[in-house]
């Protein structure tokens, strides 16, 4: 690869968790602009690649024609047990999640990621799979919108967008960013700054679409299974329904016992899997955050496999 489009966030702290190495594997969930995996590759570790996006593909497979140690598909992360087995691999040293979207999918005003650029209003990591959020928008009912916008975007003007959305589509789709965004903005209060909102309600249709918690959940059942003994994973997260996930797999998957408090005997039968590697979670420092804004919301959570 040439230029790096995307700086990938939290680098140096996810490769001293990892511990890269000769003859050491790792999934890389998300390969994005590879920046993560060049690293794991540059420490003499082998790499598998995955991604829903095709231009993320394209990257992959640009790097794998000169890294013989990289392996890429085009597959979500959720299929990550699958995508291993295909590969002839057992088990991995590490998997790395590096969630949400590139810079290069946010600047691109076809994918419709961001409200700054016009474009269709699609929000899919994959183009070829699902509906985009225009069909989203076209399809629900005025309750179940403002439920999403409120349970995916934690935005508290929900019901009010909602009936605006329901209302303006009755004149016209909504069916660009642009006009998603000239909605949203009719119904703020005068002097309101409309960029948290509109993050807040991008974000939710972009969760929705792409099902992201359902994928993030289903991943991380499949990590102790694929982690090789003392293996290692990390995910770093960008908002806080994603972060909350994290945090209480990893609190389930350290303890022996999962039963509810009152309950004055073990029946749940859980054994333990994981021991945590941070406390709380890692945020970039104040460097990096001025050098990267993407970095600015990262959370990182590890744990290893006992
Ligand atoms: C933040 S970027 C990763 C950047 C990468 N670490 C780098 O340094 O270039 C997130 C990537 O995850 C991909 N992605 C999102 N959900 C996915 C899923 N369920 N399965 C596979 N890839 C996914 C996106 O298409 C995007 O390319």
């Amino acid at each position: 690869m040439t230029a790096a489009p995307h700086v990938p966030v939290l680098l140096q702290e996810t490769i001293d968790l990892l511990q890269p190495g000769p003859g050491r594997r790792y999934v890389d969930g998300t390969f994005g602009f590879g920046g993560h995996s060049a690293a794991l590759l540059t420490a003499g570790a082998e790499v598998l690649g995955l991604d829903l996006d095709p231009a993320a593909c394209a990257a992959c497979a640009n790097l794998a024609a000169a890294q013989p140690g990289l392996r890429c598909r085009r597959d979500s992360f959720r299929n990550l047990d699958r995508a291993l087995a295909d590969c002839g691999w057992n088990a991995v040293d590490g998997v790395l999640l590096d969630l949400g979207v590139s810079s290069l999918q946010l600047d691109d005003p076809d994918k419709g990621f961001s409200y700054r650029a016009d474009g269709p209003l699609d929000l899919r990591f994959d183009p070829d799979r699902g509906e985009p959020a225009a069909a989203l928008l076209a399809e629900l009912d005025e309750r179940r919108l403002a439920d999403l916008l409120w349970s995916l975007g934690e935005e508290r003007a929900s019901r009010r967008i909602a009936r605006a959305l329901v209302a303006a589509r009755a004149q016209a789709p909504v069916g660009t960013t642009f006009r998603l965004r000239e909605v949203v903005e009719s119904v703020l209060p005068r002097g309101a700054k409309p960029q948290p909102v509109l993050s807040r309600i991008f974000q939710a249709l972009r969760i929705a679409v792409n099902d992201e918690l359902g994928a993030l959940e289903e991943a991380l059942l499949k990590l102790p299974p694929v982690l090789a003994p003392g293996g290692r994973f990390v995910v770093i997260a960008y908002h806080s329904l994603e972060d909350r996930l994290v945090k209480r797999f990893i609190d389930r998957e350290r303890r022996d016992c999962i039963c509810p408090a009152d309950v004055p005997q073990c029946v749940c039968g859980h054994a333990r899997s994981l021991r945590i590697l941070t406390k709380g979670a890692l945020a970039a420092t104040d460097e990096e955050a001025a050098r990267n804004p993407r970095a600015r919301s990262a959370r990182l959570r590890a744990a290893e496999r006992i």
